[in-house]
C-alpha cells in the first residue's frame, strides 16, 4: 500500500536558510529541515512531498492541487503569512488538514508579523522551536489523520 503523502511547502526567501539571518532562522539549510522531516515521517509510516517557491501564484496552484494527493498540508508560508489573502482563499478550497509552521518567534518580532492569514484556517501553529518545529508539525499532523 501507498503510504499517506503529507504536502509541506515553503514560502519565500526559505530557499536562503542556512545563510539567512542565523540569529532567527539558525544555521540548518532547507535540505536539512527536509531530511529530518523525511526521517520523522518514515518513523510513523507517512512520506512526504517537500516543496519550495518563492512565488505566491506557484503556492496557491500547489495547495489547489493538494486534495487530490496529499493527506494534509504542513507550511511556512515565510512572509506570504502575514499579506496573503490568496494563500488563505487557496487553503479555503482544501478540506485537509493543516499544521502552520515558523522557525522564529514570530510574536517576539515586528508588530506586523503578529498578523497571521494561515492561521484562520489552520488547525495548529508551531513557531519559535526552529528546525524542531517541523519535526513537531509531523508528529501533530499524523496525530490529525489518524
Ligand atoms: C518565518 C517568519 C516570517 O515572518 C518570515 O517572513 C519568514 C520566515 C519563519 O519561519 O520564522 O520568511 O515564516
Amino acid at each position: 500500500m501507498m503510504k499517506k503523502c503529507i504536502l509541506i511547502l515553503n514560502g519565500p526567501n526559505l530557499n536562503m536558510l542556512g545563510s539567512r539571518e542565523p540569529e532567527f532562522y539558525g544555521d540548518q539549510t532547507l535540505g536539512d529541515i527536509e531530511k529530518i522531516c523525511a526521517d520523522q515521517a518514515s518513523k510513523l509510516g507517512l512520506s512526504i512531498d517537500f516543496r519550495n517557491s518563492n512565488s505566491e501564484g506557484e503556492l496557491v496552484d500547489w495547495i489547489q492541487q493538494s486534495k487530490n494527493n496529499h493527506v494534509a498540508i504542513i507550511l511556512n508560508a515565510g512572509a506570504y503569512t502575514h499579506t496573503s489573502i490568496a494563500i488563505l482563499d487557496a487553503l479555503r478550497t482544501t478540506n485537509l488538514p493543516i499544521v502552520e509552521v515558523h522557525l522564529s518567534n514570530i510574536f517576539q518580532r515586528e508588530e506586523y508579523r503578529h498578523v497571521s492569514f494561515v492561521s484562520q484556517v489552520a488547525d495548529g501553529v508551531i513557531c519559535g522551536f526552529g528546525s524542531q518545529g517541523y519535526k513537531l508539525a509531523i508528529d501533530a499532523t499524523a496525530k490529525l489523520i489518524s
